[in-house]
């Protein structure tokens, strides 16, 4: 077993945690409010939202890098608000990793350790073990100008790893790095993660690389965590607009419109444009915004050619105007309108479509979400 593997506790907890920053004039910038967050033992969180949402902030006061407001952190249930950064036994991975241009990727790595005068034979394991699992072995002589951007960052993991902390915060540590090394790199992390048993936090604005890494994901936006659960959750139940907007390429579409009885059943009609039958057991969440408008929301995965839902309701066939191709490989996005509305279905590569082509369309309707107009939350 490796020396380097994780045996602390790490429960991290934020309370009601705030950051309000003081700009030039005087004037207040709130750049966290009343975040409350729990990241358990273990666990590999991503923090994801768009930019400016707060998130280097929030990792910045966990680190003890800002001065919080307001609020508590604790780990394993001992608030370390007053805890200086070297003292908290975390380590922090940033975009820019900054290593020290003069130093060997040795040196690098063991720079953090030296100054906190640990045995040699313990500083030469751990570099060994950390540069083992991250495949730098054949670079460990070498200085940061003779590495690739991949390299280099995986010295910066490396950095980290070897202080054995309770705790590793990454800020956008990949986005300086071309496509497929992302991809590569993201399954060493998650292998990372396994083989280290410890708690990370993760924080990138890219809603794919959050829910290909997290074991749960904490959205944010304007300061103030929309949700926080499973990838999965939170793609097929998001809480509110926001999220289901953020998490999902291309995002979910939404419709503006009214719930009507109409023969005997229940349908949405988008305004002035269609109306799709609802299921019984929907409709019977949605009674009391019976007439009331309200806001469908459909991901394009679940609008289909007519073509190939021969055996779909006709209540959910919707007639529409193909705007815009987009082929993107193994799929096409359509851009589609109806009335005013716009919207993007995912179909298949296979098919041609011309622009301003009328179509006839399926809107699976087992798998709506609603969402109230006026708070932009999920109707349950
Ligand atoms: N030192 C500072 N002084 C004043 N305002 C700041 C400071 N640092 C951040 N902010 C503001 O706080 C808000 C949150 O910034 P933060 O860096 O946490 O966002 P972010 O989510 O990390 O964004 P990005 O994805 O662009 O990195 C922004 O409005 C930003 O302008
Ligand atoms: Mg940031």
């Amino acid at each position: 077993m490796h020396c380097i593997q994780n045996t602390n506790m790490a429960r991290v907890a934020v309370e009601n945690l705030t950051k309000i920053f003081k700009g030039a004039k005087g004037e207040s910038i709130p750049a966290v409010s009343n975040l409350n967050l729990v990241v358990e033992d273990k666990e590999f969180l991503v923090l994801v939202g768009p930019s400016g949402c707060g998130k280097t902030t929030t990792l910045r006061l966990i680190a003890g890098l800002e001065e919080v407001t307001s609020g508590t952190i604790s780990i394993d249930g001992r608030v370390i608000n007053s805890v200086l950064p070297k003292d908290r036994d975390i380590a922090m991975v940033f975009q820019n990793h900054a290593l020290y241009p003069h130093m060997t990727t040795y040196e690098n790595m063991t720079f953090g350790l030296e100054v906190r005068k640990l045995p040699k034979q313990e500083i030469d394991q751990r570099v060994r073990d950390a540069a083992e699992m991250l495949g730098l072995i054949e670079c460990l002589d070498r200085k940061p100008e003779a590495l690739s951007g991949g390299q280099r960052q995986r010295v910066a993991l490396g950095r980290a790893i070897v202080r054995k902390p309770k705790v590793f915060l990454f800020d956008e540590p990949l986005s300086n790095l071309d496509a497929p090394m992302r991809l590569q790199m993201r399954k060493d992390l998650r292998k990372l993660h396994a083989q280290l048993g410890c708690t990370m936090i993760y924080v990138t604005h890219d809603q794919t690389e959050a829910m290909s890494l997290g074991d749960r994901i904490a959205v944010m936006n304007s300061g103030t965590l929309q949700q926080v659960a499973a990838p999965n959750q939170v793609y097929h139940h998001p809480a509110n607009m926001f999220v289901a907007k953020f998490i999902g390429s291309p995002p979910m579409n939404f419709f503006e419109g009214t719930i009507e009885q109409s023969n005997g059943g229940i349908s949405f009609t988008a305004s002035q444009a269609f109306t799709v039958g609802l299921e019984k057991s929907i409709a019977a969440r949605l009674t009391e915004y019976s007439g009331k408008k309200i806001i469908l929301g459909l991901r394009p995965e679940h609008i289909m050619d007519s073509a190939h839902s021969p055996s779909s309701p006709a209540e959910w066939n919707v007639e529409a105007t193909v705007e815009f191709i987009e082929p993107i490989g193994a799929e096409t996005h359509l851009h589609l309108s109806s009335g005013e509305h716009s919207f993007i279905a995912r179909v298949q590569a296979t098919d041609t479509y011309t622009q301003q082509q009328k179509l006839s369309l399926v809107f699976d309707m087992r798998q709506p979400h609603f969402f109230d107009p006026k708070t932009e939350q999920a109707i349950a």
